[in-house]
């Protein structure tokens, strides 16, 4: 989910909605302005030789619109403009390949729209590039995101063939009334058909994504998906809360005519899901995420090592990510970095030799370490703040920040232990809202505790 908003849906303030971030990256996307494509070839250049860094590629074309649909993608009938784009982000990938010089890989991501839109062949040819370019290390994490309505066999080797070791299935809901009400139907045979192809070359981390609070769902629809997905076991389950931004999304309207499930049933539709995968045998990680024992999330989790980034959590060492194609974010040491996000302008860029970024934000060291802070509570629901500040040698106070948490242990959201902070069970769903104490750029005039009660989401 490369390139959903990071400020999703938020229940209403007043009339006018008010958003809270998942913080998916620190200081938010809403935050960036211009940024000067020669700052960016200076942070690239100065990219560090000793650290391995991620790749994500940004492929913004999918075949038919799911009316729910948040994602930077168009929709296209033919392969034409597909390739026309691989052109254009292949010489993306040599240009920046150039300025980095061969860096070692620990992890790529393919995003969308559907990357699965792409043949066997454009893949392979893609992957061959990027190999190319940079030491892809051997046990990289390849991941990509599978629209299983443009998967195929032969799409499915070519991935196993380039290293690919890891998919996520966009599966949504099993529910054929709402399939049919998001415009999103797939059977449940084309979903065992794909898990048949992953099987059998040998790709076996595999991600459910599933949504909740979408029309036409209600508590037995989400009990029938839960229990689809656990018949096919997937190793991963992402739950996201479906982000209802039609000023934004405008084909969400298409949605209009049916209700759309209120705060308290998005509340009770995650329980319930959340409850189910439980007693099924999957733990809960984090926000809204979910793992078999054994899968790499859990450890990194057990292990203090999971993160927050823009692929929502992960297990991803690397403190640098470069994003390729059209609205791709990267995250460097110097900051963030954003390509154009219209097509026509990034192809230009291109054309003429230039780096197609438009927007981003430079980051200092209270940036960074306040994000550790953030990224460390949104994974761990816990977290000694002034310990961080001292990793990171940035002498900070939290003198306001201390005071909130004081307000929230006072009200059960939060327990203490010395300095450290943890979320009780009472406090998890307003995981975000409490965030939000640490975030600098966000405004602080709102009493913390009625940040929870008023703007949070399950
Ligand atoms: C890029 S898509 C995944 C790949 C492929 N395009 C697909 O849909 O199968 C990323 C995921 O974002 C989630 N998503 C998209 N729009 C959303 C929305 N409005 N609210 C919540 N999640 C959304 C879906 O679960 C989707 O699988
Ligand atoms: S396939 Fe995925 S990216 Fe494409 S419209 Fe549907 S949800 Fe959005």
């Amino acid at each position: 989910m490369g390139s959903m908003t990071t400020h999703q849906k938020i229940a209403p303030m007043g009339d006018k909605p008010r958003r809270l971030p998942r913080y998916t990256s620190y200081p938010t996307a809403l935050e960036f302005s211009d940024l000067s494509p020669s700052l960016y070839q200076d942070w690239l250049r100065d990219l560090p030789d000793d650290q391995p860094i991620s790749l994500y590629f940004h492929i913004p074309f999918c075949e038919k619109l799911c009316w729910f649909c948040g994602c930077f993608t168009k929709i296209s009938n033919s392969m034409e403009p597909v390739q026309r784009y691989l052109d254009v982000l292949r010489a993306e990938i040599s240009l920046i390949g150039g300025v980095t010089g061969r860096k070692r890989i620990s992890h790529i991501h393919f995003g969308g729209g559907s990357p699965t839109i792409i043949s066997a062949e454009q893949f392979t040819d893609l992957m061959a590039l990027v190999g190319e370019n940079f030491d892809i290390l051997p046990d990289a994490e390849i991941a990509v995101e599978i629209d299983p309505r443009t998967c195929s066999e032969d799409k499915v080797k070519a991935y196993a063939a380039s290293g690919v070791n890891r998919v996520s299935l966009g599966i949504q809901d099993f529910n054929p009334a709402v399939q049919e009400a998001i415009n999103r139907v797939q059977s449940d045979q084309l979903i065992a058909d794909n898990l048949r192809w992953f099987k059998q070359a040998g790709i076996t981390n595999i991600n459910f994504d599933l949504i909740y609070g979408m029309p036409r769902q209600t508590l037995e629809t989400i009990e029938e998906t839960v229990g689809k997905t656990n018949d096919f076991r997937p190793s991963r389950i992402a739950l996201f809360g479906y982000a209802h931004v039609p000023w934004i999304k405008k084909h969400q309207q298409m949605m209009d005519k049916h209700h759309l499930p209120e705060q308290a049933e998005r509340q009770a539709m995650f329980e319930l899901a959340s409850t189910k995968l439980q007693e099924f045998g999957y733990q809960a990680i984090g926000l809204d995420h979910f793992a078999l024992p054994g899968d790499s999330l859990l450890v990194a989790r057990e292990e203090g090592r999971m993160k927050r980034n823009f692929q929502g959590y992960s297990a991803d060492p690397a403190t640098t990510m470069i994003g390729f194609g059209a609205s791709a974010i990267g995250s460097l040491p110097g900051g963030y970095a954003q390509n154009s996000p219209d097509l026509k302008a990034y192809s230009e860029s291109l054309a003429d030799g230039e780096i197609p970024v438009r927007r981003g934000l430079m980051v200092d060291a209270q940036d960074l370490m306040m994000r550790d802070v953030i990224s460390t509570l949104m994974s761990n629901f816990a977290v000694d703040p002034w310990a961080i500040a001292r990793a990171h040698k940035v002498d900070y106070d939290f003198e306001r920040e201390g005071a909130d948490l004081e307000s929230l242990v006072a009200v059960g959201y939060m327990s203490k232990d010395g300095t450290s902070y943890r979320i009780t069970e009472a406090g998890q769903p307003y995981l975000r809202a409490i965030a939000t104490l640490f975030d600098q750029y966000f405004p602080q005039g709102t009493d913390i505790i009625d940040r929870c009660v008023h703007e949070s989401e399950g």
